[in-house]
């Protein structure tokens, strides 16, 4: 009994230390889901056979780089977090935001993102080797250890940062970013396309997933922390013959462009007078009034969201009359495959070795919120989403509940044929009929 209670002791008292539950969040930008199937990619891969996998993230339209990244750390669509472009325009205050001025905290305080709530929740601390937001004081707070935005700043330099952060332990950083900007810059430069350049980024990129392991598990933090490692957006071949031109539909001095392609935002001065030319500008575009932004969408009910937006086809480029800027590009509609990151997961939270077709970029923010034990804010994710890829639920998918409900059925269909052959019997089992019975079947054998 006593060895009992001790072995108990030592089992649980480590593990109890351990099981302090750490995320770190990771985001290589513009990294397509199919990648996945189409490059070697050896180190993601072995990272993936230990823990999950879920080939399609449908993300947040418009599918850009800031915007699906709050949607990340928040759970929201763009119209509820207010990050709904990469370049925006705010009417009433005449505040301007861009990926170079991006510091105002006016942006981002429509939502919590997640790294704040993290510190507000406990003596716990959250740490940032850059995402979108994390140098900003939203809600009067940053990571509690953060590095300026500086796209020059190598990636190990960023994850040496990461390590020794989560190294600290008074209090615990138990929650953290890394962002690297490839396969996105890549992906603008080449198009998706051009396999022989993109095979060699995304080769690099695989080798600073490896080198982010290594560090992991020299500093013994690999079998304790949890690792996502997921995107914002995929990227999708443009070309030069697929360029819809502004200026040959309507004159720059009706409207402002405050917002480029593959979705342009557009202030206009008369707005039907802009909406008409506009709507019948290319058949490769799609022009609405805000009321008419389809509800799937998502991405209406913000300020920041210009009276007409206009959306490109898959492919095709909106500019004024400039030539074309780039052979890849993202933005367009979610529902568009080329569009889709993947999501990838590591550590005690999660399943090993299982695969999941897809779920929402919003999910991910209830799930990391489980995993770190907060109170998620209000949130347009679905944890159930994402209860399959988590160690500590019960999952069931519809084939195989549909395999329990008919093994649960036959099993009771017997009983009942069973139990209803024994009652049929039973009224006729007189004292000594049953040895009778038995007298006559052994006859056979003793004669
Ligand atoms: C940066 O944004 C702020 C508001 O968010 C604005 O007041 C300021 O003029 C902008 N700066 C530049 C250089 O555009
Ligand atoms: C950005 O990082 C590079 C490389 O570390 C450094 O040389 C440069 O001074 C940094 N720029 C700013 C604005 O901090
Ligand atoms: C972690 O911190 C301990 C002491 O607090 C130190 O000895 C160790 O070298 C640190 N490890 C890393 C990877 O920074
Ligand atoms: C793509 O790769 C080829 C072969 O390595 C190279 O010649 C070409 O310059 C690259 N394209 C660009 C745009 O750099
Ligand atoms: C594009 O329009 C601007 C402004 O109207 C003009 O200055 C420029 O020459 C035009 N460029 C081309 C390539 O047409
Ligand atoms: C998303 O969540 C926010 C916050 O709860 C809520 O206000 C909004 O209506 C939700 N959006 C949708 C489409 O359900
Ligand atoms: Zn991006």
């Amino acid at each position: 009994m006593y060895f009992l209670l001790v072995s108990l002791f030592i089992g649980i008292l480590p593990s109890a230390y351990a099981s302090v539950p750490r995320l770190l969040l990771v985001s290589f930008d513009g990294f397509r889901a199919d990648y996945l199937k189409e490059y070697k990619l050896p180190h993601l891969q072995d990272f993936i056979k230990d823990g999950v996998l879920v080939e399609y993230v449908t993300n947040a339209f418009i599918t850009k780089t800031f915007p699906n990244h709050y949607s990340i750390v928040t759970g929201l669509y763009e119209e509820s977090h207010g990050i709904v472009a990469n370049e925006m325009y705010d009417a009433a205050t005449k505040k301007s935001f861009s990926q170079f001025n991006d510091t105002d905290p006016f942006w981002w305080n429509e939502a919590v993102p997640i790294w704040v709530t993290n510190q507000w929740q406990g003596n716990k601390i959250s740490a940032s080797a850059m995402w979108p937001g994390t140098d900003v004081k939203i809600h009067n707070s940053t990571p509690h250890f953060f590095m300026k935005y500086n796209s020059s700043v190598s990636f190990n330099e960023r994850a040496e940062n990461i390590i020794a952060w989560l190294n600290n332990s008074k209090p615990p950083v138990t929650f953290a970013t890394l962002y690297w900007e490839e396969p996105d810059a890549s992906g603008h430069k080449y198009g998706p396309e051009d396999t022989t350049n993109m095979s060699k980024v995304l080769q690099e990129v695989d080798n600073l997933v490896g080198l982010l392991v290594k560090k992991l598990k020299s500093s013994k933090l690999w079998e304790e922390i949890n690792v996502i490692i997921t995107s914002d957006h995929g990227m999708a071949q443009c070309a030069q013959d697929r360029l819809i031109k502004l200026d040959s539909c309507i004159e720059r001095d009706r409207y402002m462009l405050i917002d480029k392609t593959p979705v342009a935002a557009i202030l206009p001065h008369d707005e039907m007078y802009v909406y008409t030319m506009m709507k019948n500008c290319s058949p490769h575009m799609k022009a609405y009034l805000k009321e008419e932004i389809p509800d799937r969408y998502h991405y209406n009910h913000n300020q920041r969201i210009q009276p007409i937006i206009l959306v490109a086809d898959e492919g095709w480029t909106i500019v004024q009359n400039e030539t074309l800027p780039r052979l890849g590009d993202h933005g367009y509609d979610d529902t568009l495959s080329s569009m889709h990151p993947f999501l990838a997961a590591h550590g005690p939270a999660f399943r090993k070795g299982y695969k999941q077709k897809t779920m929402c970029t919003v999910d991910i923010y209830p799930m990391m919120c489980h995993i770190l034990g907060l109170t998620p804010q209000p949130n347009n994710g679905t944890l159930s989403h994402a209860k399959c890829l988590l160690a500590d639920q019960w999952c069931i998918d519809v084939p195989e509940a549909i395999g329990i409900v008919i093994g649960v059925f036959m099993v009771l269909t017997t009983l009942t044929c069973l139990i209803i052959i024994m009652k049929n019997r039973t009224p006729s089992l007189r004292p000594f009929s049953r040895l009778q019975l038995q007298d006559d079947d052994d006859d056979p054998l003793i004669g």
